[in-house]
């Protein structure tokens, strides 16, 4: 099976020397170009240029040609945050927050996570599954083509194993690439309110083997939070999670600084996600480390908080990752091409910027960088084709627009 996509207005985010991640000036430049062609043999792209160097076709078994004229083509986008795997929805909630209620003050009176994990209790897996695929697939047509995917709704080790098995099934019944968070540490369960000591045991001690044991997840994150998990606790599940093979990501500084950055950098965490409270000090620390900051703009943008410091983050020399964080509760939205907008327009990051966040630096926050997030030769043939546009700059300026037209994921056209 080949693909060759030809005439091409602008191919966008391409490489000739494959990068694992892109940081402070250096994400203002994107490399294009125009008028281009680009060959895909079954799953790998293997082949991009200018038209004006162009060959011609030689062999033409099993070639599908796409013609691209006046469209753009992209890396598909890489979220490497999210809450997919749910039940129901939370709009009662969003309604209470119009009305005056904080996002807080809702989890105290046992709605928020609390609410998601009463909803997820009484699912089945097969439930769980099929509304999860069809998430995956509205994401899929938005150009995202690799998702990281959280537990955290289950909270008892039933029910966080059940969420992490939905999460393998839809590895296997889905294009898209995804990698696996145990996220046990999202909230403490309401049973056990006042022995928070208790549900930290149960996460190291009943849930982490048994995931390690059916090697469940990718990674291991914690809500890092006033009235959810304290540093030092992050510090310890982390720790704890590394040793049955789950590399440490955090929530950190969403609603307050709470210590989630210090953590991540400190356990060597390949992301710490959110950033909305993030200092000086954070911003120190996360110089010369593994750790790429991620901001999660469709969860600030939902609940109303304050911007984190992308543009001071990228001017510190530091990358930034862009993602969706997808949920019920703060960001009922996947969609990369908005995530985009929101940056630009609030973060004061430029379409390139938050490209390369949203690609290569996101496929980094999710251990992909080597195989997705650009344009490089033998990289997988994840790319979108957009409609008729001027530029990529297109994208993020004509925000709540699906521009996205063709989605080819592993050398597959899928829409
Ligand atoms: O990333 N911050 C914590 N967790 C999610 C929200 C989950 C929820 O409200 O259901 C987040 O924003
Ligand atoms: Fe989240």
């Amino acid at each position: 099976m080949k693909i060759l996509i030809k005439n091409i207005k602008q191919l966008v985010g391409i490489e000739e020397e494959a990068r694992l991640k892109v940081s402070g000036a250096d994400m203002k430049k994107l490399e294009c170009i125009e008028q281009a062609w680009l060959a895909i043999e079954d799953d790998k792209i293997v082949g991009f240029g200018k038209m004006d160097d162009w060959e011609g076709i030689s062999d033409w078994k099993g070639l599908t040609v796409i013609d691209a004229s006046d469209k753009i083509v992209m890396p598909c986008y890489c979220d490497s945050h999210t809450h997919i795997v749910y039940a129901g929805s939370r709009e009662g909630e969003f309604v209470d927050r119009i009305n005056g209620l904080t996002y807080e003050q809702i989890f105290e009176r046992g709605g928020g996570i609390l609410n998601s994990a009463k909803k997820l209790q009484d699912a089945t897996e097969e439930e769980l599954v099929e509304s999860a695929l069809k998430r995956l697939d509205e994401i899929m047509k938005q150009g995202t083509g690799a998702v990281e995917i959280k537990s955290g709704y289950g909270l008892s080790t039933e029910a966080e194993l059940k969420m992490l098995r939905v999460i393998r099934k839809l590895k296997e019944r889905s294009p898209l690439t995804i990698k696996a968070t145990f996220l046990g540490a999202h909230a403490v369960p309401a049973e056990l309110k006042n022995d928070k000591r208790k549900y930290i045991d149960i996460i190291i001690n009943e849930m982490m083997p048994q995931i390690g044991s059916e090697q469940l997840a990718d990674y291991c994150d914690v809500f890092c939070e006033q009235n959810y998990f304290s540093k030092e606790e992050t510090i310890e599940i982390l720790i704890a999670g590394k040793k049955y093979g789950m590399t440490p990501k955090v929530h950190a500084e969403q609603l307050s600084n709470s210590g989630g950055v210090l953590a991540g950098v400190e356990v060597g965490a390949i992301s710490v996600d959110h950033l909305e409270y993030v200092g000086d000090t954070e911003i120190e620390a996360l110089k010369g480390s593994v750790t790429m900051p991620t901001v999660l703009p469709g969860a600030a943008f939902f609940l109303s908080l304050p911007f984190p410091p992308a543009r001071k983050m990228m001017d510190a020399g530091l990358p930034v990752a862009i993602a969706s964080d997808y949920n019920p509760g703060s960001s009922p939205s996947g969609n990369m091409n908005l995530m985009l907008s929101i940056c630009c327009v609030q973060y004061r990051m430029t379409p390139e910027e938050a490209i390369n966040a949203a690609t290569i630096n996101s496929a980094y926050a999710m251990d992909l960088s080597k195989t997705h997030g650009s344009i490089a030769v033998g990289k997988q043939a994840n790319v979108f084709i957009t409609t008729e546009i001027p530029s990529y700059a297109f994208i993020p300026y004509s925000f709540g627009s699906n521009l996205v037209e063709t989605v080819i994921i592993n050398g597959k056209v899928i829409s």
